[in-house]
């Protein structure tokens, strides 16, 4: 089940306003990775603004763009209707049957951006979502992704002292508040209220993310038959350490 954040078409719009390109140095990290390979599948797309770019820029290849959520998918189809934008995810793949398919072995790149990969919040998804990127990688392809390292409590941070407010829609503000909700192991909740002027009430959105650290996550990768080839801390490849706040994994069939 997605969160209301994706599959609600006027959040799904505020998206890019609060993500635009650059908020995180993520984006031109991964739009290197996409430059370089030729056919590449992006897991958790949403708005699919790296695809984008990286068609603008001149791709020429395969461009899929794979998400669960139909909203995020419309934004970005407005923009560009030149790559494969799929309804669907790893493990089910297009919900759509006449969607083209993804075929084992097809992609030189899968990636998941915007901690993507912490939608995984069971033992059994994790490892259904490893065993289909692996499964789909072609024999040198490489799968690759972040997730928030757990020791950098990046959740300390998620309180309503801490108000983003950007030009939305139509020029007119909108703003994010976040707020924790609950820590339990590696589950960790929160809402997240977003405001348009003109809306009224704002809409609340409760989330779930996991934290794995690195040893939990690289036995995860490891039974999946994937073998982790560099680990990062930060976007500019700084090692990974107990402060790092990403756990930045390339990983390759093992
Ligand atoms: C925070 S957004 C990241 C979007 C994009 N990758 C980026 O960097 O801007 C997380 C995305 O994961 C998608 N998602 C949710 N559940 C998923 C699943 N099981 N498999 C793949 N993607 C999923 C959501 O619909 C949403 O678009």
């Amino acid at each position: 089940m997605v969160d209301r954040h994706f599959s609600v078409p006027n959040l799904a719009e505020l998206y890019d306003y609060f993500s635009h390109w650059q908020v995180s140095p993520q984006d031109d990290f991964y739009l290197d990775l996409v430059m370089n390979s030729r056919s590449v599948l992006d897991v958790g797309c949403g708005t699919g603004k790296i695809l984008r770019v990286a068609r603008e820029r001149g791709h020429t290849g395969r461009l899929v763009g794979l998400d669960p959520a139909n909203a995020m998918l419309d934004v970005a189809n407005k923009d560009r209707d030149d790559v494969e934008w799929t309804l669907g995810d790893l493990v089910s793949g297009p919900y759509d049957g006449e969607a083209e398919p993804l075929e084992e072995g097809g992609f030189d790149l899968i990636f998941m951006s915007g901690h993507a990969f912490q939608v995984f919040l069971t033992d059994d998804d994790v490892r259904a979502n490893l065993t289909a990127a692996r499964r789909l990688l072609a024999e040198d392809g490489r799968f690759v992704f972040e997730t928030r390292n757990p020791a950098a409590r990046g959740w300390e941070a998620w309180s309503p002292e801490r108000v983003r407010t950007v030009d939305g829609p139509g020029g007119l503000k909108a703003t994010c508040v976040h707020r924790l909700r609950e820590v339990a192991g590696e589950l960790v909740t929160f809402t997240s209220d977003y405001s348009v002027e003109g809306w009224g009430e704002p809409e609340v959105i409760h989330s779930t993310l996991r934290f794995l650290d690195a040893d939990r996550l690289n036995a995860f990768l490891a039974e999946a038959g994937l073998e982790v080839s560099a680990q990062y801390g930060y976007w500019d490849r700084s090692p990974l350490t107990d402060t790092s706040t990403e756990i930045i994994t390339f990983s390759r069939a093992a």
